[in-house]
């Protein structure tokens, strides 16, 4: 979700792309770039790797009075982070600054044999694309980017410059958010308008399909097709907080919210529902390979650890022919387990740079276990270090507490353990449900958190007074349960842990008194029977529970239900979900909590 900058106007460039790149460093990224171009076509192009901080070490010794340029803060999806693949890049006279996935950058790349590639990005080759339409100023920019992004399958939000025409900016939009500022005597780009805010209170927000000419003076805006678009000109807002945040009032609930989006883009380009199949090519594993597989161990710590237990159900639920471990990385470290041939190890993690978790993966590496990263952050410490991998693009998640990189990692889990099942020969009668309800999750999700955001608001206000609570669960809901307890617990500090259903009366029923309430999930299925009977034995001995549930006919005289409308059967522990993380989330802001950075708690935990 990195950012991009641009300037056109009366003062020097420089300073308000540096400026507004540091704006939009909330974002997260993991290097940043500026090219500005002088009134007579001279092109100064500045990377660096790392921190805004670094960049700025190289442009002080530069004193360009430049009056166009862009800039951009990358979060790499494809290379890792470097100077070479940092943006802007360069094709002939153009420079571009991408956000967004390029999907077919691979044919378009064969296409384009006069470009001499300097990176590993897909930014790249739209880059090395416009120019070819473009040739040297033979046509309008404006023409030659309309013509390339005709060409281009995925997201993008671009910003252009060319060293012929040094007043003018081309910007276009579609799936990565672009603002127009409209200044006196300069116009502004940004990927957000916390960038303007100070320039300017007057904005055109572009729309997906749309591209733009950016003058000093003037803003031309029309459709891919040459449609006019009459834009409209609206006031920004000024809260910086609440704009970066994106209206939301913290990172958390954005990131809860953001779940349709994240997980379309783990799902882009690699579930084909026609044929009821995934394709997975980053874990690097021959059809061959992949059909020796016969066990898998699965690595993580916390949130990660949780996405593993989870989705071990459901690979051992569609393959038969292997056996699947779900371990706590800082545990397995030192154990001396035996590892049969025939293993493949599945190393999960956000940030890519948990000790522990790199750690247990470079004990596994030295008994010459393949291994596997799920892993969001592109070109991390784990990501470098595993065999081949599956990056979750769930962009950065800033909160502390994990939401949509869990419901990601789980799905990548899956569609690993499908690839592997697909190879192994399993009928498509039995891979193709889950696949189907894979690909129509991103909207599921969206429909379930528009539905039950309102009542879990108001249920969390019943239930913040608790400072115990017990989190129930059965089989692939059982997992579930474990990570709706860790985020009450570690945004709330609520005494939140999870239990089996089934485990209840071999202890934890003892727990139950007026000190707690429980979280009980019920879904529909073979053993919904036997999870009501269970809910019974808590109500028996007086618990205040809220069942999560998406049974239409649950009726039993619990205080709270929370009842999820439906079709997905499977991968309905997963909408429970985010019932979880919206009442963790509501929970702690009745508390007064610090919501996003938690007591005693780190993003990435680096220390063992
Ligand atoms: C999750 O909400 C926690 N912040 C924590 O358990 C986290 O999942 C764990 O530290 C692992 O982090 P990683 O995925 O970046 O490796
Ligand atoms: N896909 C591009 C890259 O990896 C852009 C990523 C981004 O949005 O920052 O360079």
């Amino acid at each position: 979700m990195c950012g991009i900058v641009g300037y056109v106007g009366e003062k020097k460039a420089q300073g308000f792309l540096v400026s507004g790149l540091k704006r939009l460093e909330y974002r997260g990224y993991d290097s940043a770039g500026v090219v500005t171009v002088s009134d007579d076509g001279e092109a100064t192009l500045v990377r660096a790797k790392g921190k805004i901080a670094e960049l700025e070490k190289k442009l002080s010794g530069l004193k360009r009075d430049d009056h166009v340029g862009v800039g951009h803060t990358r979060w790499a999806t494809h290379g890792e982070p470097s100077e070479l693949n940092a943006h802007p890049h360069r094709a002939g006279k153009i420079y571009v600054v991408h956000n967004g996935i390029i999907e077919n950058y691979k044919e378009l790349k064969d296409t384009l044999p006069q470009h001499d590639f300097k990176s590993e990005t897909d930014s790249e080759v739209l880059a090395a694309l416009i120019d070819s339409f473009y040739q040297d100023g033979k046509y309008e920019l404006v023409d030659a980017v309309v013509q390339a992004l005709k060409l281009v399958k995925g997201t993008y939000g671009i910003a252009v410059v060319s060293e012929l025409s040094p007043d003018e900016l081309v910007v276009a939009r579609s799936g990565s958010p672009l603002v127009i500022g409209v200044g006196n005597n300069e116009t502004l780009v940004a990927s957000d308008a916390s960038a303007l805010v100070g320039h300017t209170k007057r904005a055109i927000y572009l729309n997906d399909g749309e591209v733009a000419v950016v003058r000093k003076d003037g803003i031309e805006v029309k459709t891919l097709n040459a449609e006019p678009v009459s834009a409209k000109v609206e006031e920004i807002e000024t809260n910086l907080a609440a704009i970066q945040k994106g209206g939301y009032e913290h990172f958390l609930l954005k990131e809860i919210m953001e779940q349709p989006n994240s997980l379309a883009e783990t799902l882009r380009g690699r579930v084909n529902v026609k044929e009821g199949t995934v394709h997975l090519g980053g874990p690097g594993l021959s059809e061959a390979e992949l059909r020796k597989i016969r066990h898998l161990i699965i690595v993580g710590c916390g949130t990660a650890y949780h996405a593993g237990m989870l989705a071990s159900y459901y690979i051992e639920q569609f393959t038969s022919e292997i056996t699947v471990e779900v371990v706590i990385a800082s545990e397995y470290r030192y154990r001396q387990a035996y590892i049969p041939d025939g293993t493949v190890a599945l190393i999960v993690s956000q940030s890519g740079e948990t000790a522990d978790t790199l750690a247990c993966l470079r004990e596994i590496k030295k008994q010459g276990v393949r291994t596997v990263g799920i892993v969001n952050a592109i070109g991390s410490t784990i990501a470098r270090e595993v065999d081949g991998g599956t990056y979750v693009h769930v962009e950065p998640e800033i909160s502390v507490a994990s939401t949509k990189a869990f419901t990601s990692q789980v799905i990548a889990m899956v569609m690993f353990g499908l690839t592997i099942a697909q190879a192994k020969g399993v009928r498509n009668t039995v891979l193709r449900p889950y696949v189907e309800e894979i690909a129509g999750l991103p909207e599921e999700i969206g429909r379930v958190l528009d539905a039950v955001n309102g009542d879990v608001k108001e249920i969390a206000k019943r239930y913040a007074k608790y400072e115990h609570a017990i989190y129930l669960g059965r089989d692939t809901a059982y997992p579930t349960a474990m990570e709706g307890a860790l985020k009450l617990k570690e945004i709330s500090y609520v005494d939140a842990n999870a239990y089996a259903f089934g485990e209840l009366k071999h202890g934890p029923l003892a727990l139950v008194d007026d000190r707690f309430f429980e979280v009980a999930l019920v879904p529909e299925g073979a053993l919904y029977e036997k999870s009501v009977s269970n809910v019974q034995e808590v109500l028996a001995r007086g618990g205040h529970m809220v069942v999560i549930t998406n049974v239409s006919e649950f009726d039993l005289p619990v205080e709270c239900v929370v009842k999820i409308t439906t079709s997905v059967r499977l991968f309905a522990p997963l909408l429970m979900n985010l019932v979880m993380q919206l009442l963790a989330y509501y929970v702690t802001v009745e508390k007064g909590y610090n919501v996003d950075q938690p007591r005693n708690l780190a993003k990435s935990v680096t220390v063992e």
